[in-house]
């Protein structure tokens, strides 16, 4: 079989954006043939299950989802109530490019925050964190932090450490979307439980997809008390792979060994030497510290028009024009310095 596409061609859209890295693909290979008892009573689900443990503690269980839309709905909805609501920063995945997922499939009632960089703090928690016992407002019962956030910044294991324990101390549980969690941990050069089990997080929505998988997510529950019937939800919410094993195998190929952060690194590196490539480019201004694999930029308008015609990405603020651009596991030095080229090129010269 031929491919449909060119396979040399990179998008710098999202981490999503890229393949399979080989060694997941050789997993899912590796689990073929014979039967396996479907729906996770299978010997991948199980080592899987080990795995995580490894990682994150041996209190830790791991449910595999098809995607970190579901990791979400899932984890949250296990960690309330029907009257209880979510806090988390109003650029939230939850709450802008999850289609209201939360609210529409989850039920779940969303209280948000303006941040300047997508990062909340014990301060700004306190903005949404009010009105317990009164019946005519939702419950806040959550707070929700994505890490790496979704204007590309890191908590530190201190600053989340300080949200768990502001949280806990008001009665509060603690959701992590780790849909880039291992790039965080690789940018910090820590262990992905330093960011997460050490610092107090309850449950954490764990990411596959966009580093490296053909799809697969996982509801990872840290603290058994704070999550109830995520073998149930998880049904409810359509996520129950029939063939799990598949999902699985993935898993354990991504964190047995050093894959997962072979492969956050290696985007971390590329969104490093992208943002000192476009950086120097007169006319462009990076408009975030570039702390993990995206980088934002502000540039002329037709540039970006001109140049999304040779490289697929997303404008990330119509209003301003910023854009984002993210670098995936497979972005090469070539691949960065190609864009960077394109760019230097589509911008207008001055003459003297
Ligand atoms: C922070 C964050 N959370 C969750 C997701 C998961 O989304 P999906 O449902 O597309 O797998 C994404 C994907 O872009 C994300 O960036």
């Amino acid at each position: 079989m031929t491919s449909r596409h060119d396979p040399r061609l990179k998008a710098f859209a999202s981490d999503n954006y890229a393949g399979v890295h080989p060694e997941i693909l050789q997993a899912i290979a590796a689990a073929n043939g014979g039967h396996q008892t479907a729906y996770g009573e299978d010997v991948y689900t199980e080592a899987m299950g080990e795995v995580f443990q490894r990682h994150f503690g041996e209190r830790a269980q791991a449910w595999p989802v098809f995607n970190g839309t579901a990791a979400n709905v899932v984890s949250l909805r296990s960690m309330t109530a029907h009257w209880e609501a979510v806090i988390c920063a109003e650029s939230a995945h939850i709450n802008t490019d999850e289609g209201g997922a939360p609210e529409v499939a989850g039920g779940i009632k969303l209280l948000t925050v303006p941040t300047p960089d997508g990062k909340l703090t014990p301060e700004l928690i306190d903005r949404q964190a009010w009105g317990f016992g009164d019946v005519h407002r939702a419950q806040p019962r959550v707070v929700s932090i994505s890490n790496t956030t979704e204007l590309g910044t890191l908590y530190t294991a201190d600053e989340i450490a300080a949200i768990c324990s502001h949280a806990h101390d008001l009665g509060l549980l603690v959701h992590l979307d780790g849909s880039r969690l291992t790039n965080a941990a690789a940018a910090l050069d820590v262990p992905l439980r330093a960011l997460t089990t050490d610092v107090g997080v309850d449950v954490l929505s764990f990411g596959g997809t966009k580093i490296g998988l053909l799809y697969g997510e996982a509801v990872v529950v840290l603290n058994p008390a704070a999550a109830t019937g995520v073998d149930y939800l998880r049904k409810t919410f359509m996520q129950l792979s029939s063939k799990m094993r598949f999902v699985s195998a993935q898993f354990e190929a991504l964190l047995s060994g050093d894959l997962w952060l072979r492969n956050a690194r290696q985007a971390n590196a590329m969104g490093r030497r992208l943002a000192e490539a476009v950086g120097g480019i007169p006319g462009v201004r990076l408009t975030r510290p570039v702390e993990a694999n995206a980088v934002f930029a502000i540039l002329p308008r037709d540039v970006t028009e001109r140049l999304a015609k040779r490289f697929r990405f997303y404008t990330w603020n119509e209003a301003t024009g910023e854009v984002r651009w993210m670098c995936a596991f497979d972005t090469t030095e070539a691949d960065v310095d190609a864009f960077a080229a394109a760019l230097a090129d589509e911008m207008p010269t001055t003459h003297p």
